[in-house]
């Protein structure tokens, strides 16, 4: 169905049919701007910018493109079209038609894992509220605006199902999705990860190549959804987060291009060099990445969950591409191997029943996806003539959720004793030295066309123009 922008709310679920649905998200809209004026990028409310804006949800011509001033965004409500007989795919109940309401016995589970979904939306356009002020190009303070813009959508997509779907409780929780901050002492996002500062450009490539990744295995198993509603709320969504992922992965791929050159015209690798002519030297960026990588691991949850063990059964949450992917959707007889700590410094041997192991196989799936940026920018260090290469540190190294939790492992996953742990942190994690200069390197630069020294141009611009189009017009 075509998408009504006639509407306050602009939707393709036909709204107008249902006043009181109406006017209970009519009521919510301004409560969501209140929010956005408040937390969202900060100072830029009168800026234009060239911003795309969903037209459609077929997979072609989606979107438009035009300078838009935030606050005017049209943020609406966009389901991926029906799929007409749609069976469920996995679980207990597999191959019965697909549910249209939530089931009464399933309500809490569904409801938690929405609000849950629901609330890094906001949080992440929370972590950035101040970033805008040291963009290093205009086409990157564009590309920040357009992901938090989606991330408001993305806020927008699950408040329709609280309160489409679950009445009073519903809309109560929509409230508290604009009552929790990041890093909120009192209200704290639900999530860890999601209370991370991202208040330089390093962090936020790397949350969006790793975090928002979390975010498209966590979409993509609700896409495989019984309830159609949310399932088909995330499959919409999906194909704006590929955008925010590109982003993160083009922009970490920009900083060690720039690096590279640096490296190239010095003729070193040596850091204090590198860092005098203001690049990211190659292990920052190592220590950068095994920050975000562990943290983003923590948001699967644990290895071995009974929890996940039901959302499967109940057809809740499916696997990644479950129908085409694999042959058993039903799980109840096959087993999974895991390595655990002992607790006496060694490893022992588990199997536990595959229904129980969902999260850790889509943990093992997202880990796959993440690898394959990172054979990109090796690529491009190996091609340069450099030995060096980027890593995603082992699974095993600083958890704080499932098996691993607090075990002291070095980032190949090897048992340590926690005095070298401590010792060694600060060659595998980013020191307050580097913070501070990463920050020194967050200069700002609104010239279009014009980057920051820390990072080389990207390869085009957005939606065919040129490079030095003016994305953002600063009012
Ligand atoms: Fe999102
Ligand atoms: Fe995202």
């Amino acid at each position: 169905m075509a998408i009504d922008y006639s509407e306050k709310i602009p939707n393709n679920v036909n709204l107008s049919n249902d006043r009181t649905l109406q006017r209970a998200l009519e009521h919510w809209q301004p409560h969501f701007l209140d929010w956005w004026r408040e937390m969202g990028p900060h100072d830029f409310a009168s800026a234009d910018v060239y911003l795309r804006t969903a037209t459609g949800v077929d997979a072609q011509g989606w979107a438009t493109y035009g300078a838009v001033k935030m606050p005017d965004y049209r943020w609406g409500i966009f389901l991926a079209d029906a799929i007409p007989e749609r069976k469920i795919g996995f679980g207990d109940s597999f191959g019965e038609p697909v549910w249209q309401q939530v089931p009464g016995e399933f309500r809490s589970q569904f409801r938690r894992l929405i609000v849950t979904q629901g609330d890094t939306e906001p949080a992440s356009v929370e972590q950035q509220h101040l970033l805008g002020h040291t963009c290093p190009s205009l086409y990157d303070l564009r590309n920040l605006f357009q992901v938090n813009v989606e991330e408001g959508r993305h806020l927008w997509a699950m408040v329709y199902l609280l309160h489409a779907h679950f009445g009073r409780d519903g809309r109560e929780e929509a409230e508290e999705l604009l009552a929790r901050h990041s890093g909120d002492a009192d209200k704290p996002r639900i999530l860890g990860t999601f209370n991370e500062p991202i208040s330089d450009w390093l962090s936020f490539f790397c949350f969006t190549y790793f975090t928002d990744r979390d975010g498209k295995f966590q979409l993509k198993s609700l896409a495989e959804s019984s309830f159609d509603p949310l399932a088909r709320t995330c499959r919409f969504m999906l194909t704006e987060e590929a955008h925010h992922m590109f982003v993160g992965e083009t922009g970490i791929g920009r900083v060690v291009r720039r690096t590279l050159e640096v490296m190239k015209e010095l003729g070193t690798d040596d850091v204090q060099a590198l860092r005098g002519q203001g690049v990211v030297d190659l292990p920052l960026l190592q220590r950068y990445l095994n920050f975000w990588f562990s943290s983003s691991l923590d948001l699967f949850g644990s290895e071995v969950s009974s929890n996940a063990a039901s959302s499967f059964a109940n057809g809740i949450k499916g696997r990644p591409d479950e129908t085409t992917q694999y042959q058993d959707h039903v799980c109840t007889d096959a087993t999974y191997e895991l390595e655990t700590p002992d607790g006496k410094g060694g490893l022992q041997k588990e199997t536990v029943g595959l229904r129980n192991a969902m999260n850790e196989v889509l943990r093992e799936a997202y880990v796959r996806d993440c690898e394959i940026g990172l054979k990109r920018w090796n690529m491009q260090i190996q091609k340069a003539g450099h030995d060096f290469r980027l890593k995603l540190p082992s699974t095993r190294f600083r958890r704080s959720i499932g098996a691993w939790t607090n075990v002291p492992t070095d980032p190949e996953g090897r048992i340590i004793a926690r005095e070298e742990y401590e010792r060694r942190l600060p060659e595998w994690l980013p020191t307050p030295a580097d913070r501070t200069y990463v920050t020194s390197l967050m200069q700002r630069v609104t010239t279009p066309g014009k980057m920051a020294g820390w990072i080389a141009p990207p390869d085009r611009g957005i939606n065919n123009l040129a490079l030095d189009y003016e994305y953002v017009r600063l009012a």
